[in-house]
């Protein structure tokens, strides 16, 4: 088996409650699906085991990734080396009917984390996320009973994704949220003004998901020329032909500094997320050893406050065109759930 031997990979504290991760971690949705069918499952549990054996150990991946079988194959992969990984799954997207809903009530998250400890095979779960707010109950309410699945041991600690800053707020008076994730990259900056700064006040580490914009920072043009149809990104604005063909200047120019830096697009994508802080853990996602070998390099590159400059400039104002998500109306910007006293009162 291929392995990184030259670059040990540190470890960070994320959030304050101690949990200790890898310096980045490996984002495992793709090779259940979404962005083209299902890798092999052998294929994919030798990448697991690469990722493990290199030192990146803190793995992502959901309920709704598959949907189901991305937590069975991780389940797989870290059989005799439970204690070397740490898991965060995430439950509260759901699908009725074909219908996309999120749920956040005590029953049904209970039902969720329970499913996904056997389908994970495992005791604990190192960070459970709510993977989307629910918007029809208080935060405080699908809090309370995260809470309970802490003190009953099967979640260690407890993230929220696409949480605005009052949601985090009150969703942490609960209990002590260790880890926000949120989608923070090169053309998607919009966690930065309130999110980051709410998370730095409470002492919560932040986990950028599609740091590598989706792929569009590794491969440009050629991603878009090469999705199959049934590859969810076919649906995403910025990937539309008419945003996109704006789009690509930004991967042209990130390209072009890769050169002159001596790195690839991807690595220098990537060290950007990575000198937000040490607060931040990104998890870019690959089902490729080859592509993780690049992306752990990313570790390694050293930019300026000058570098950083210029690569902001390469996405910023209308530099880029298009939502950054296809539904827009999960995200963060529309996460405020109701009052607990008017949910009380009912
Ligand atoms: N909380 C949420 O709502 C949420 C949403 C989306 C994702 N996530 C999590 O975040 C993780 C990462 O996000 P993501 O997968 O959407 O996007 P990403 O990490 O920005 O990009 C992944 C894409 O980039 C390609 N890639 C990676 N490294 C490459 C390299 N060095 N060279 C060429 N291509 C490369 C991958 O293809 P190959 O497989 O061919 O390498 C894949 O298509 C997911 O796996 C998931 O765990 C969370």
């Amino acid at each position: 088996m291929e392995r990184t031997t030259s670059l040990t990979v540190p470890r960070i504290k994320l959030g304050s409650q101690g949990l200790e991760v890898s310096r980045i971690g490996l984002g495992c949705m793709s090779m259940s699906g979404n962005y083209g069918p299902p890798k092999p499952e052998t294929e994919m549990i030798k990448v697991l085991h690469h990722a493990i054996d290199t030192g990146v150990t803190f793995l992502d991946t959901s309920d709704v990734y598959g949907p189901l079988i991305n937590e069975i194959l991780i389940g797989k992969a870290i059989k005799g080396m439970r204690e070397k990984v740490q898991i965060a799954t995430k439950s509260g997207i759901c699908f009725e009917d074909g219908k996309r809903g999120i749920c956040g009530e005590p029953a049904y998250v209970r039902a969720c984390c329970e499913a996904s400890l056997k389908r994970l095979d495992i005791d604990c779960i190192d960070l459970y996320y709510v993977h989307r707010i629910d918007t029809q109950l208080p935060i405080e309410v699908t809090m309370g009973e995260l809470k309970k699945l802490v003190e009953e041991g099967k979640i260690k600690y407890i993230g929220l994704s696409e949480a605005c800053a009052s949601t985090i707020r009150r969703a942490h008076s609960v209990h002590p949220i260790t880890a926000v994730q949120m989608e923070w990259s090169l053309w998607t900056r919009d966690l930065e003004e309130e999110v980051v700064p709410t998370c730095r006040e409470l002492g919560i580490g932040i986990v950028p998901y599609s740091p590598l914009g989706r792929g569009f920072f590794s491969a440009g043009t050629k991603l878009i020329e090469n999705l199959p149809d049934d590859d969810f990104r076919k649906s995403f604005p910025r990937f539309k032909p008419e945003n996109f063909k704006h789009n690509k200047q930004v991967y042209e120019k990130l390209n072009l500094m890769a050169a002159r830096k001596g790195c690839t697009p991807s690595q220098l994508a990537l060290a950007w997320v990575l000198h937000q802080g040490d607060d931040v853990c990104p998890i870019p996602g690959t089902t490729k050893i080859e592509n993780f070998n690049e992306n752990v390099g990313a570790l390694s590159i050293k930019l300026t406050a000058e570098d950083m400059k210029e690569l902001e400039s390469y996405a910023s104002g209308d530099d880029v065109k298009g939502e950054r998500h296809v539904y827009m109306s999960s995200t963060w910007i529309n996460s405020e759930t109701p009052p607990l006293s008017s949910w009380k009162a009912e």
